[in-house]
């Protein structure tokens, strides 16, 4: 993205989306979703499809896909249920509103990222719409089937245990809401492991706003916590549940409104006063003890490998389901298929580090990387690249290794930054930062918040920096320079050339 891109005064263009159901609809009409009528998962088929999908189309291209029916412990189960929803360029198009749609999926970033950027308010920050509440509550797509007492059994939906090492089965694609006179509301997405019909863990990882909110209301002598978790939650909450959007005591249901440019619509549960996305798949309410806890775990985690079982976590006794009927299990294949928007995370980095960066071009943190984030910048003075890179490697969440390259490499074709540090790097030109704070569940780690780090400064080094005193001209920059016809005269016979091509 461009830092130059001048603040909008226009309102977001389109995401009209209610439901994810109403996203995932759109993507079908497109042709964009693969459907399978059934697969067994007592063979963890599903598994081993999603691994597959992404080895064949690639980690940027493997489509959505949904599953009418599966096998689990020896039962069908009706579905559908839905992996993969996001991460595509034109799709995040399609769900942020671009006018026009292509597949050229690097015009679609550009257009996605203009987009994000009409979502600012004037300070910077990400807008905000309050939530509205349904008048009616039967309105509420996610009240259309309720169960209390008896009827309550987590058991029968169709929730996977994605990996034999897994401990169990997974709701792992939530919005756990809070919502506390004295701590504030909060929204985050947290792995939930079923245990029995009536019971299910809840993950907040030590730090995380929904942990410290249950740690203070047990510190503050409460007994219980009322919760709710909205399960396959709209595209706009989910993405604010997941990220870092809000502060602790911010609201992410206002995010969500401002993400999506009107109001998120919701209603009150059945057993507490906590207000919930309307059109919500499934609302787990219930009561968290706050003097107890389960084991819970292990877990094949975010970059892909087990993590450790978690002793005495959190666990909520449930009290009521509400759903839409025949609710879509949406899952999270951990670690491989990609379960949230992209686009207002990394809009978010670049907008945050365009304050600290002014010469900041472009930052990309590529799928399947974890931990590696690439910026480009306009390079003007020595020094610039690696002052550039030391901001972003002091991020506690993100980003063991930072490499920085010039506005000309085109920072989503892994291809070029490839180029860059074959052709423009030294490796003296990096800085290793031997212990750091780093929060993310890196498995090479060796101590739970501790990192080492890296800076790679793949600018053309200045003279100043120890670089040649001047560096060769690009061969294609030579063509354009000697031959300014020749682009045009190829562009303008393309479909000629191509006419016999299949
Ligand atoms: C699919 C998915 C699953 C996640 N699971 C967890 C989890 O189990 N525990 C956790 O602490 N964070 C998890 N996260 C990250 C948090 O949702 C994220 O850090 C969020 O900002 C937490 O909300 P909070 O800031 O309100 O605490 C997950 C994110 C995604 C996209």
């Amino acid at each position: 993205m461009n830092a130059a891109v001048p603040r909008p005064v226009s309102p977001p263009s389109g995401s009209t989306f209610d439901s994810i159901r109403d996203y995932v609809r759109e993507l079908d009409a497109r042709g964009r979703v693969l459907h399978v009528d059934a697969m067994d998962q007592d063979q963890y088929e599903v598994t081993a499809f999603a691994y597959r999908l992404i080895d064949k189309f690639g980690i940027e291209q493997a489509p959505a896909f949904m599953v009418d029916r599966i096998r689990i412990n020896g039962q069908w189960m009706e579905g559908p249920l839905l992996a993969n929803p996001y991460g595509r360029w034109p799709d995040e198009a399609v769900l942020f509103g671009v006018p026009d749609i292509t597949s050229d999926y690097q015009q679609m970033y550009r257009a996605v990222m203009q987009e994000m950027e009409k979502r600012l308010d004037p300070s910077g920050g990400w807008r905000r719409i309050p939530p509205v509440e349904l008048s009616d509550p039967r309105a509420a797509p996610c009240k259309q089937v309720i169960l209390k007492g008896d009827a309550v059994d987590i058991e029968k939906f169709a929730w996977l245990k994605n990996n034999p090492a897994d401990a169990g089965r997974y709701v792992n694609i939530t919005s756990v809401i809070m919502d506390d006179p004295e701590f504030g509301k909060n929204t985050g997405t947290y792995r939930c492991q079923v245990r029995d019909g009536r019971r299910i863990s809840i993950n907040p990882e030590p730090s995380q706003h929904g942990w410290r909110i249950l740690t203070a209301m047990r510190k503050r002598g409460d007994k219980v916590a009322k919760v709710a978790i909205a399960v396959g939650a709209d595209p706009f909450t989910f993405c604010a549940s997941s990220t870092k959007m809000a502060g602790f005591r911010e609201d992410e249901l206002e995010f969500a409104g401002g993400l999506r440019g009107r109001p998120l619509e919701v209603v009150k549960c059945e057993t507490s006063h906590i207000r919930v996305p309307a059109h919500a798949e499934m609302i787990i309410e219930g009561e968290v003890p706050l003097d107890e806890g389960l084991d819970e775990g292990p877990y094949g985690e975010m970059y892909g490998y087990l993590g450790p079982m978690k002793p005495n976590n959190f666990f909520m006794n449930i009290q009521c389901i509400t759903h839409r009927q025949q609710p879509w299990i949406v899952n999270s294949f951990t670690g491989l298929t990609c379960d949230m928007p992209r686009s207002p995370q990394i809009a978010a980095n670049f907008f945050m580090y365009r304050k600290l960066i002014p010469n900041l071009t472009g930052l990309y943190s590529p799928r399947g990387a974890n931990g590696v984030i690439v910026i480009s910048i306009d390079k003007k003075l020595p020094g610039e690249g690696m002052a550039a890179g030391q901001y972003l490697a002091a991020n506690v969440g993100l980003n063991k290794v930072v490499i920085v390259v010039d506005k000309d490499i085109n920072i989503l074709e892994p291809s070029q930054i490839l180029h860059a540090l074959g052709a423009r790097w030294q490796p003296s030109a990096s800085l290793m930062i031997p212990r750091t704070q780093m929060m993310m569940p890196d498995p090479s780690r060796t101590h739970w918040a501790l990192s080492s780090k890296m800076i790679i400064d793949a600018t053309r080094q200045l003279e100043a920096e120890g670089g040649p005193k001047s560096w060769a001209p690009l061969n294609r920059d030579l063509l354009v320079k000697g031959a300014p016809g020749c682009f045009p005269l190829v562009d303008g016979k393309w479909d000629e050339y191509l006419k016999d091509w299949k």
